[in-house]
């Protein structure tokens, strides 16, 4: 399904939530992110270590500790920064000094890879979508297979999250390929394109 070969991605299930945590980089290097490090730490080493990959950053998609439980001392494991949303509520945020606050549009290379972030609010104030080599968007709690996140939480917006899901993500080419924040749909990952038809979130209002 991946189109270029120069990209590292492994998709891992984690915890008693159906997180997924990702690791995404360049497979020529084999130096990569931590997408949403979170719950099993000891396996998420373990298989860092396996396929002797290189970690050099740790991503956020919003401070959720069932995305973000992992950050604080997986950095300092690894001794690499964390990168969360300047906007995200700083009662979300890990604690540290390696934590790197950004805003939308920053992008970020690991390897030759190349990652953009992008500003989603509405689930969080600070919930950010990752866009890898313009084809692949890591979309946190924002956007599911088939469904999308909560609205209701603190600092959350229906109306932020609609315009996100429609305006933003809606907007990225129906070729785009969805991976969500956490397994709760009939597959695990799907075009935009597909999820314009199945998910009701992204229908036209
Ligand atoms: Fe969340």
């Amino acid at each position: 399904m991946l189109k270029n070969k120069n990209l590292f991605l492994k998709q891992l299930e984690v915890g008693e939530m159906d997180n997924f945590t990702y690791f995404l980089g360049d497979n020529n290097t084999s130096e990569i992110v931590l997408v949403d490090p979170a719950w099993d730490q000891e396996k998420l080493k373990k298989e860092i270590k396996k396929q002797s990959l290189i970690v050099k950053a740790i991503l956020l998609t919003h401070g959720h500790f069932d995305h973000a439980m992992g950050a604080d001392s997986l950095a300092l494991y690894f001794k690499v920064p964390t990168y969360v949303s300047k906007n995200e509520f700083s009662f979300y945020k890990p604690k540290g000094e390696s934590i790197v606050e950004v805003d939308d549009g920053y992008t970020l290379n690991v390897g030759a890879i190349q990652i953009k972030f992008i500003s989603t609010p509405g689930h969080t104030p600070g919930s950010m979508c990752f866009l890898v080599e313009n084809s692949l968007l890591f979309t946190g709690d924002t956007l599911f297979i088939d469904g999308c996140g909560r609205h209701d939480l603190p600092g959350g917006s229906a109306t932020d999250l609609v315009h996100s899901l429609h305006h933003i993500i809606g907007n990225l080419s129906d070729d785009t390929l969805i991976y969500p924040g956490h397994n709760y749909g009939s597959k695990k990952v799907d075009t935009l394109k597909n999820q314009k038809n199945t998910n009701h979130h992204l229908q036209p209002r």
